[in-house]
């Protein structure tokens, strides 16, 4: 019997209107249809998150994200970098899942990208979120989908036409659909 596409979701650090994050994601979401596999997005902005503190109840709101992370076979995670690192909606939505489990990350193929309008293309939140995935036991493809100069970096039709961000988001979505394969 033939198998399914990959199912790749879209995890988004930035809720904002007219975010760049999102206009990548979009992007990538566009490549990743074109190289044979299915997409689909994980909102935060849909799911009630309080800021994580100790004495709250777990919100019924984080087994539905996680549910959610988990019905994809890889999830690329595109993050604006905040002050060199995570934004908030990103940090406390991890924090959040991993209190109740990690099967949402833990062994998943993982893929991690960012978007800045200056150049340096978002290389200190990409790290961060490296590490994080990393703690938690993602299954992190080594290439990387770092995006600078966001105004120049899409076409009228919100193709990702900037190098080498094309080309390494191009490799990153090969790397985790191989390796999602592999895995069958
Ligand atoms: C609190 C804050 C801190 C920021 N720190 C950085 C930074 O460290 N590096 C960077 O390249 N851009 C930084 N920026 C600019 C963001 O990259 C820019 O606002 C971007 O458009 C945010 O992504 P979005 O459009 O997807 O919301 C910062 C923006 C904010 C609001």
């Amino acid at each position: 019997m033939a198998k399914t596409p990959p199912r790749i979701g879209f995890l988004c650090g930035s809720l904002r209107t007219g975010s760049i994050n999102q206009q990548l994601s979009k992007a990538l979401q566009k490549k990743v249809k074109q190289a044979g596999g299915k997409t689909g997005e994980i909102n935060l902005g849909t799911y009630d998150l309080p800021l994580y503190h100790g004495d709250l109840k777990t919100p019924p709101e984080v087994r539905k994200l996680i549910t959610r992370m988990k019905s994809f076979d890889g999830i690329i995670v595109v993050s604006p970098e905040y002050n060199g690192g995570l934004p908030p909606v990103l940090k406390n939505a991890i924090d959040w899942t991993s209190t109740v489990e990690t099967g949402h990350i833990a062994g998943k193929v993982y893929g991690i990208a960012a978007c800045t309008p200056g150049p340096m293309s978002g290389i200190m939140v990409m790290r961060q979120v490296q590490f994080i995935l990393m703690r938690l036991g993602a299954d992190l493809v080594p290439a990387q989908a770092g995006c600078g100069g966001a105004g120049k970096a899409f076409d009228a039709k919100g193709h990702l036409i900037a190098e080498p961000a094309s080309s390494l988001a191009d490799k990153m979505i090969g790397q985790m659909l191989s390796r999602i394969k592999s895995k069958r």
